[in-house]
């Protein structure tokens, strides 16, 4: 076991370190591993540069970060490997081996889930460079500094709401990248429409975090439908302001991992025909959205 010596070197924005000094192909101890999850927590994304990782060495790194999930697009995972799902435009003898435009809009995986995926980590095997610069890179921005940054009056009016979250609508969406396969009713039956606090209490932490995202959530629930859209539409704005935002910029062997109650990401598409490769895996939420425990009660 590996008893690192880590290093922080923090982004020139409000989230976002690169965390140096370990080689996560070979087993961490428990010691290095609980200061990966408090780094974590701090920065909200972190990512480890120039790692050489079979797919056994990122569910091993995972798992020390908490259960992985298994995506309900089985067709998308790594054949041999149901925990880990491919985020590629690659097709191999006419078939797609992954996603090929998934997360190329504001949202956070697992939203959608009666427990909310703790967070993903995403590894780099293959990234599209055009003229000595790489392309495809991830936005993230912080809710927690988003949260933060509302009004008073918009905080008070948030206190306490419920929005609509579907992963059916919002898988159906167009797609940058022509049609994607139907979900089967099995499928869709694994994620039902939920409904989610507007701010949620960070799990870990505490702390409060703007929860809706363009991607998949649907309405406010308990308003008329132009209030909801109005109220969507001024809080999908706002979490794009430049101020909350971390950009990567991939290189492989990049492994990134990304908190998805502290932070919502977008995936920029601008590197077709050149070619993606990316492998996700997802950390289990800890508890359900529906035991209330996650709700802020009143505006903090
Ligand atoms: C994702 O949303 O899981 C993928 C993000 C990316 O491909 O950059």
């Amino acid at each position: 076991m590996l008893s690192a010596r880590l290093s922080v070197r923090k982004m020139d924005a409000v989230l976002g370190a690169e965390i140096q000094g370990v080689d996560l192909s070979k087993p961490v101890d428990d010691a290095t591993a609980t200061e990966i999850d408090r780094l974590w927590l701090e920065h909200e994304v972190i990512f480890f540069r120039q790692q050489n990782l079979t797919p056994e060495d990122h569910i091993r790194v995972s798992e020390q970060l908490g259960p992985v999930e298994v995506h309900v697009r089985t067709d998308c995972c790594r054949p041999g490997y149901p925990k880990v799902f491919i985020v590629s435009n690659i097709v191999e003898n006419g078939k797609p081996i992954g996603a090929g435009d998934a997360g190329t809009i504001w949202h956070s995986d697992g939203c959608c889930y009666d427990k909310p995926s703790r967070g993903s980590l995403l590894y780099a095997r293959q990234v599209p460079v055009k003229d000595g610069v790489t392309l495809g890179d991830t936005m993230f921005s912080s809710m927690t500094q988003a949260y933060a940054a509302l009004p008073p009056e918009m905080k008070r009016r948030l206190a306490g709401m419920n929005a609509l979250n579907s992963y059916v609508k919002g898988y159906s969406r167009p797609r940058k990248t022509g049609p994607i396969p139907a979900l089967t009713e099995a499928q869709k039956s694994k994620v039902p429409d939920l409904e989610i606090p507007v701010v949620r209490k960070h799990p870990f932490t505490g702390k409060p975090c703007l929860f809706v995202n363009e991607g998949y959530t649907t309405r406010i629930v308990g308003v008329s439908d132009s209030e909801s859209r109005e109220l969507l539409d001024y809080l999908f704005r706002h979490v794009t302001r430049p101020e909350f935002i971390y950009r990567h910029n991939w290189r492989e062997g990049d492994l990134l991992a990304w908190d998805n109650c502290a932070t919502q990401h977008c995936a920029i598409m601008d590197y077709a025909p050149l070619l993606r490769r990316m492998e996700r895996t997802t950390i289990t939420g800890s508890a359900s959205i529906k035991d209330g425990a996650y709700a802020m009660s009143r505006a903090a």
